[in-house]
């Protein structure tokens, strides 16, 4: 165990708020039990309150003490954790996790990272511990410690540093609340993958303009640049975000047309077309299978009208 992970530990337990690697993207991190470190969080993101967090864990055993797991839920925790999958299950009696981190749901969204720093983390801590992406509300998921250095450094008092994520891409949440799980959120596990575990198809949850089924904002993961997707060819104006080998463009998600490459770069290349300080972006088609689903997603959102602008 590194110095900094016990330091790490330290400061969760202290109620402070650590930013730390998952294989997925960065999060902030905050002891779950304490409804005031949960608090920080979302004052720490400026994020709408309703929005509920998911519980990060290190293991299955540690995630059963908190949540029900029927033999479907149990049998893709099996498979896929650690990994890139949250799933949502019903709380159980006595779970310790403050109600703020499930915006007073009777349920709860787990996960179990595979990064070893973040194992590292939970294992010192010991404890259960939120993890929204750590940036502002409404801006680029971090996939780098600059990342969030540069959104948050003044509001967290430990960043681990685990590299870029591999995946790049929130993690896919599964909902196993009334009968057939649901697709909550499409993320770094496709869809095809799980549905060929469980043998028929997951049904479409997660509906962005109910916040009582906890989908998401409309706008979210925003660069400050206007976004225009679909584009065959940039405009005057506008930087170019290709894919596949069409284009010329010094930003390209994956130059061979892999999708889980262009996952992994979805993020660092928003930010750096960002920092660039274009003001419009044209996004290339991606097709619409594997990991296209959740990339298009996050582009549906980063392209949709922002709430400041649209109210
Ligand atoms: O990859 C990830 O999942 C990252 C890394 C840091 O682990 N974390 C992340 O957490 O994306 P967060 O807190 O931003 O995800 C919150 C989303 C909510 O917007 C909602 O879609 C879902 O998780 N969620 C959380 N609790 C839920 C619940 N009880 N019922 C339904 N959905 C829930
Ligand atoms: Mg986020």
């Amino acid at each position: 165990m590194t110095q900094s992970v016990t330091l790490a530990a330290e400061a969760l337990i202290a109620g402070k708020l650590v930013a730390f690697p998952t294989e997925t993207v960065y999060g902030l991190g905050a002891d779950a039990t304490q409804d005031r470190a949960v608090a920080q969080v979302f004052a720490a993101k400026g994020r709408p309150a309703f929005n509920p967090l998911i519980v990060h864990v290190p293991s299955l055993e540690e995630a059963a003490a908190l949540g029900e797991f029927g033999p479907k839920a149990s049998e893709l925790a099996k498979l896929f954790w650690p990994g890139p999958l949250t799933l949502v299950v019903p709380r159980r009696q006595g779970c310790p996790v403050s109600l703020l981190a499930s915006a007073g749901l009777p349920s709860l969204a787990i996960r179990v990272p595979k990064h070893p720093l973040a194992q590292d983390l939970l294992k010192a801590v010991r404890r259960p511990v939120v993890a929204p992406s750590a940036n502002p509300s409404g801006r680029i998921s971090p996939t780098t410690a600059a990342h969030v250095k540069a959104g948050l450094g003044d509001k967290v008092s430990v960043i681990l540093d685990g590299g870029p994520s591999a995946i790049g891409l929130e993690s896919t949440i599964v909902g196993f609340l009334d009968g057939s799980p649901s697709l909550l959120r499409p993320g770094g596990l496709a869809r095809e993958e799980i549905e060929r575990v469980l043998g028929h198809a997951l049904i479409s949850g997660g509906d962005a303009k109910k916040p009582s089924a906890p989908g998401q904002l409309e706008s979210h993961y925003a660069p400050k640049a206007v976004i225009r997707l679909e584009a065959t060819a940039p405009r005057e104006g506008e930087a170019y975000l290709a894919f596949g080998r069409v284009s010329d463009s010094p930003y390209n998600l994956s130059p061979v047309g892999d999708l889980v490459e262009a996952a992994a770069n979805l993020f660092r290349l928003l930010h750096e077309i960002d920092a660039s300080g274009v003001a419009a972006i044209a996004v290339a088609p991606i097709p619409h299978k594997g990991l296209g689903e959740a990339i298009n997603d996050r582009l549906r959102r980063a392209a949709a009208p922002r709430p400041e602008e649209s109210e």
